[in-house]
């Protein structure tokens, strides 16, 4: 229903105005210092319009004041609701980014933890509502769509900073996935954006990723592997330097880095099946039948014939075994 979804985005509108409007207040110091030490200014929180929200009931006291009903507040998602009926604030004492649709519209919210003391979540979401699917927003999109367009790339970061950083340091294609993992959806989204709503966009998109080093950034890369036959796109892995995720790399190696990240990207199997190998000694003639017999389920995984081929004759290169040897594994994989 039309009226519903005007409503909500009406009231995350108002609301986003007033959590930019809170981040001067004296209480949203630590979000300034949050924001200061990770290289953003008061011309970046702007640009991406970020903002605070206070501790208490504010939120809901100011837009009640506007004329929205506390059902509608609940169902924006701006508002939460305990047991017994009583409604709070959902973000309160957190650094606040919107997140938009394609039009521009603020279809829900992504809030940072500031204080050590809070024991909530790092980050808290918009849940879905009938205008925020998770599965279905990636963060920046509306700021990125042109440059994805254009040079039909997009890069997948993990979070909302590093969106921020890449786009600060000219890399203006950079989304990211709003505390969910990167999906058919996602990829969706993408190809309409790039203008390719046919389907296949293997030959004219490529879609770069970066995963952090950590346990998170593994799954996702895990995750997006399992899905990159679904997504008919080039897909690629850019690794920075040292573990840093883009928005570290900008704090410490500058904008330069940030920009270089992008032309160190290897081909997503490529990345997966060195990232086996690299766990492995092949230095003896043990460590390359282990590593054989880890790489050979990644190499099965591929359901391209002449890419597998390709990474079949790859993969003997690497292990300095024969190609036959790897085929065999690759085939026993698979039974
Ligand atoms: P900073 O610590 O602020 O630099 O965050 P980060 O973006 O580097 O965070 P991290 O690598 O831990 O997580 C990446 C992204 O995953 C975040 O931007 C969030 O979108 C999401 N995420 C992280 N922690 C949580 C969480 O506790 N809950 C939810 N829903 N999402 C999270
Ligand atoms: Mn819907
Ligand atoms: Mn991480
Ligand atoms: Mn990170
Ligand atoms: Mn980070």
């Amino acid at each position: 229903d039309h009226s519903n979804r005007a409503r909500i985005l009406s009231a995350n509108q108002a609301a986003s105005e007033f959590y930019v409007a809170s981040l001067g207040s004296e209480e949203a110091e630590p979000g300034r210092k949050f924001l200061g030490e990770r290289g953003f200014d008061q011309g970046a929180a702007e640009r991406f319009g970020i903002g605070f929200a206070p501790r208490g009931g504010a939120l809901g006291k100011h837009l009640k004041t506007l004329g929205y009903s506390e059902e509608e507040l609940v169902v924006a998602g701006l508002l939460g609701r305990g047991e017994r009926g009583d409604v709070y604030d959902r973000f309160r004492s957190r650094l606040v980014w919107p997140i938009r649709d394609t039009t521009g519209q603020t279809v829900g919210f992504g809030a940072r933890r500031l204080l050590d003391e809070d024991k909530g979540p790092k980050y808290l979401n918009t849940p879905e509502t009938p205008v925020y699917h998770k599965s279905q927003v990636l963060y920046g999109l509306d700021l990125a769509k042109k440059d994805i367009a254009r040079g039909k790339q997009v890069v997948v970061v993990e979070g909302y900073t590093d969106v921020m950083a890449c786009h600060l340091a000219g890399v203006t294609t950079a989304v990211a996935t709003c505390g969910t993992s990167f999906g058919v959806d996602h990829i969706k989204m993408i190809r309409r954006v790039m203008g390719d709503v046919a389907g296949d966009v293997r030959s004219t998109g490529e879609v770069i990723f970066t995963f952090d080093p950590d346990a998170a950034g593994q799954k996702a890369a895990s995750r997006a592997f399992d899905e990159e036959q679904r997504f008919s796109a080039q897909t690629f892995v850019a690794v920075a330097p040292d573990g840093l995720d883009p928005c570290d790399l900008r704090l410490q190696r500058g904008d330069d880095a940030v920009r270089r990240l992008v032309t160190t990207r290897k081909p997503m199997f490529e990345f997966m099946i060195r990232r086996v190998l690299d766990a492995h000694n092949l230095a003896t003639v043990e460590g390359r039948v282990a590593a054989l017999r880890a790489t050979a389920p990644v190499v099965a995984g591929i359901r391209d014939e002449a890419l597998e081929v390709g990474y079949v004759r790859q993969t003997a290169q690497w292990l300095g075994l024969d190609m036959d040897e790897v085929r065999r594994a690759v085939a026993s994989a698979r039974s």
